[in-house]
């Protein structure tokens, strides 16, 4: 089985300072807003993963020039309406809902129509979140089964503005008709569930049209079309949900120590570190640093001697929404039971993720109750694993495939995980830092 990983070691004692690769969302988000600047923008540290060289081949499909010479990559934008393509063109999102849901933001407008694809697990994925709104503002769509992929995208040339109410919690959907509202005559306003807001910093940064008024859970963005985008040269922080396989790693390990340099610590992606303080954990942030409309910082976290359960508030769900897997291995540690609600969202991801941290859990011994979007964990502060554990058929869910190899280096066990190919999707080098911290 060569692509999978066989794991017999817990592993504690480290003391370690690591560098995460670039963050996802951000990278993504560069990619795009460059593809409509004018002039050449150039980023350092930009994520070299599959979903984000998608991205990549997405904007030179539609005719803008990249280059990438080792830690720097530069685009050269031709402008808002810049993009230059024959007809027939199919943009292939592979397995990236960010890339596949913000792009069609972006080609709102395509003179010809687009196929968009993408690969096995995209395919199975929600496109009708995204084409609902998309439509008000006068472009149409065809759908496989009125909601998949493959999709086909007619453009208008005379978009107006709308009004969308997103109640979700989706960034995507959020982002997406951002970018259409950049393109559409008018004023847009997306009266949206609280989630990340990178794609609205990032166009405060640019000084473009947008104004957002925040009322308790819910975001008020007023956004008017735009004519033009200065380039952006932008260094990529390190991604916090690439970190959190190894916050909780330390989190579970004895005597061991972290430092993780150099973090985006937006908000509202630390969810994951709100939860596990609650729960008892020592992590903390230093040398924080503001950089471009977001918040950065190294990472501090040790084991924790003890963990009490949780019982999560939901608007939390959001901030944390990639971590959940993760976040669950701490409840199986837990003294106590802990509590998560409202997680409908978690099975729409990659994988569905709330039956997967289920089955992952229920491997390693520990009860849960599934109902509905909400899940009971049972935590046992004594877990050991002794038995053997096969983990496949998981849609190459990347973030299936790293907490699995965190549950066996923290609670032991004879692992097999099979599709080790998946961690390209967000974090190529993530077995890397594994043996790293074994050395
Ligand atoms: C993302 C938004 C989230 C998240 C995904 C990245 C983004 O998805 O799960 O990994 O970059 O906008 P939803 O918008 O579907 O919640």
């Amino acid at each position: 089985m060569p692509n999978s990983i066989i794991l017999k070691k817990k592993l504690n004692n480290f003391n370690k300072k690591i560098i995460v690769p670039g963050d996802k969302s951000l990278s993504i988000r560069w990619i795009l807003f460059s593809s409509l600047a004018n002039g050449v923008s150039t980023a350092k540290n930009l994520l070299m993963s599959e979903d984000v060289l998608a991205a990549i081949n997405a904007i030179k499909k539609l005719g803008i020039k990249v280059k990438i010479n080792r830690n720097i990559c530069k685009i050269y934008g031709k402008g808002v309406n810049g993009y230059i393509y024959k007809k027939n063109l199919v943009i292939n999102a592979q397995n990236s809902g960010t890339l596949g849901r913000l792009i069609l933001g972006l080609i709102i407008n395509t003179p010809f129509p687009i196929k968009l694809i993408g690969d096995k697990s995209l395919s199975k994925r929600d496109f009708k979140r995204i084409s609902d709104p998309l439509s008000k503002f006068g472009a149409s769509f065809k759908l496989r089964k009125n909601k998949f992929l493959p999709l086909i995208i007619n453009g208008s040339k005379n978009l107006k503005s709308i009004n969308y109410y997103e109640n979700k919690g989706s960034a995507q959907c959020k982002s997406a008709v951002i970018f259409g509202g950049i393109k559409a005559k008018g004023e847009t306003t997306v009266k949206a569930k609280k989630s990340r807001n990178h794609t609205e910093l990032l166009c405060k940064y640019l000084k473009l049209p947008i104004k957002i008024q925040k009322k308790g859970d819910w975001d008020i963005i007023k956004v008017n079309q735009v004519k033009k985008i200065k380039k952006i040269n932008y260094n990529v922080p390190a991604d916090i949900s690439s970190s959190a396989f190894f916050i909780v790693l330390t989190v579970l390990s004895e005597n061991s120590k972290l430092i993780i340099k150099n973090v985006n610590i937006n908000p509202s992606r630390v969810g994951i570190v709100t939860i596990l303080k609650k729960m008892g954990a020592n992590i903390i942030f230093k040398n924080t640093k503001n950089y471009k409309g977001e918040k950065n910082a190294d990472i501090h976290v040790s084991s924790s001697k003890s963990l009490k359960p949780i019982n999560c508030p939901s608007n939390l769900n959001s901030s944390a929404i990639d971590e959940f897997l993760v976040i669950f291995l701490v409840a199986a540690k837990a003294k106590g039971v802990s509590k998560f609600k409202n997680l409908g969202e978690l099975n729409k991801k990659e994988s569905p993720r709330l039956k997967w941290g289920q089955k992952i859990l229920k491997k390693i011994g520990i009860k849960t109750e599934l109902k509905n979007d909400s899940i009971k964990i049972f935590g046992n502060p004594n877990i050991k694993i002794k038995k053997k554990i096969i983990i496949k058929d998981y849609l190459k869910d990347h973030r299936v495939f790293m907490t699995s190899i965190i549950a066996g280096l923290s609670f032991g066990g004879s692992w097999t995980i099979h599709n080790k190919d998946s961690i390209k999707t967000s974090f190529p080098n993530f077995l890397k830092i594994v043996n790293d911290l074994k050395k």
